[in-house]
């Protein structure tokens, strides 16, 4: 079997991950912060220090900050409900995944919010800072909320050019980081991010049910628990959520044993020479794919082009003329043993941008694991497909 389809879950995990998961579920799995003795507290250390790298990870400071969240969802529904209040004016781009965009787009259908939504001045995807410039400038807006690789065309946001210029406005700034984190330089303070969702099972090769939310110094007083509030262990006598960090958006039993093997994760990916190493090995594979989905007349590519392999992450979309996307999906997996994903993606805004709604496109998404001959098995059955 050949999974290429990393941008929806990484598979398989690493075996140190698979390791610490079973490890923590056999030796530790205690309820971190119920009770005190002595496997409570070994539990809540282990948090304690898979919280820390987390935050390291993504140059944050304050570890506390660092929220484990279930998926990137859950973090980007924490983030949005935590700080968007009725009145509030919101900017959006059109790439946005439905975890951005279905939340705001309710708030904005019950006439709670104004809802901005930018459009990427080229079919490639990606934003002009002077947009966004020009939507905060316009009037006063509480959150702007950006994808930072459209899961649909791999395209990278300019984050670390928006970042200042919603700064500078006094909005918030919002970076779902789904597809990106793992493989892209993040760096919540030199990009300005206030908050940064993430799921832990993609990029970051840990189990699912695991993520994080970064919550920066400008969100920390505006944003409050609207999404889940209950036990956090300690602090059990305050009539409503302790306003205590990381309880403040933690409440309930953590996936512990999906944090334990996040950690380890972390880890894995650090003795592979870090993001940058794990971008470049994406790069390389995915480009024989994108130079021959360009070159051959009977496939449409979307996203950045060929020549600008620089401005995607390891993720090519495309269509074969007259076959359903639907179809070369059901094709690959039947015939050639090759799982890839169809459709909308959960982002129709992304498809509606480059003419592909609403049949939506053919992803392919490589991992780690993933080697050249797999992608050139790949490109054979996509050409006996087209054939
Ligand atoms: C850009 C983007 N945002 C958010 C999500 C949601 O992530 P999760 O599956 O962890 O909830 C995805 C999932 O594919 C995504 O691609």
């Amino acid at each position: 079997m050949i999974y290429v389809d990393h941008a929806a879950t990484s598979f398989p995990k690493p075996e140190p991950v698979i390791a610490e998961v079973t490890r923590f579920l056999r030796e530790e799995a205690a309820n971190p912060g119920r009770g005190g003795y002595r496997l409570v507290r070994t539990a809540e250390a282990h948090m304690a220090r898979v919280r820390g790298q987390l935050a390291r990870f993504v140059g944050g400071r304050q570890p506390e900050r660092m929220i484990f969240t279930y998926s990137a969802t859950d973090g980007l529904n924490i983030a949005i409900k935590g700080v968007v209040r009725p009145g509030d004016r919101v900017v959006v781009d059109q790439l946005a995944h439905n975890s951005i965009s279905r939340p705001l787009r309710h708030m904005a259908d019950l006439g709670q919010i104004e809802l901005v939504c930018l459009t990427p001045p080229t079919p490639d995807g990606a934003l002009d800072p002077q947009q966004v410039a020009d939507a905060v400038a316009a009037k006063p807006t509480r959150l702007v909320a950006i994808v930072h690789a459209s899961n649909v065309l791999g395209t990278l946001e300019p984050i670390g050019a928006i970042g200042p210029i919603v700064r500078a406005a006094g909005a918030l700034f919002l970076v779902d980081a789904a597809q990106s984190i793992g493989a892209a330089d993040i760096d919540v303070e030199r990009d300005c991010i206030d908050l940064l969702a993430f799921p832990g099972h993609k990029g970051l090769q840990g189990p699912p049910g695991t993520g994080g939310l970064w919550v920066g110094s400008r969100a920390v007083d505006t944003i409050a628990p609207a999404v889940r509030e209950g036990g956090t262990g300690g602090d059990s006598a305050f009539p409503t959520q302790p306003p205590i960090w990381p309880h403040w958006l933690e409440a309930g039993t953590h996936n512990t044993a999906g944090v334990a093997g996040l950690g380890a994760a972390l880890e894995w990916i650090e003795a592979r020479g870090g993001p940058a190493a794990m971008l470049r090995h994406e790069r390389e594979l995915i480009r024989p794919l994108i130079d021959f989905l360009a070159s051959d007349g009977r496939f449409t590519l979307y996203g950045p082009a060929a020549d600008r392999m620089g401005d995607r992450i390891g993720l090519a979309s495309f269509n074969i003329a007259g076959v359903a996307p639907a179809d070369v999906a059901a094709i690959l997996d039947a015939d050639f043993d090759i799982c890839v994903r169809a459709g909308l993606h959960c982002a129709p805004g992304a498809h509606r941008h480059v003419g592909s709604f609403p049949d939506g496109s053919v992803r392919v998404s490589v991992g780690p694991m993933n080697t050249p001959e797999e992608i050139a098995a790949v490109i054979g059955a996509l050409k006996r497909i087209a054939g």
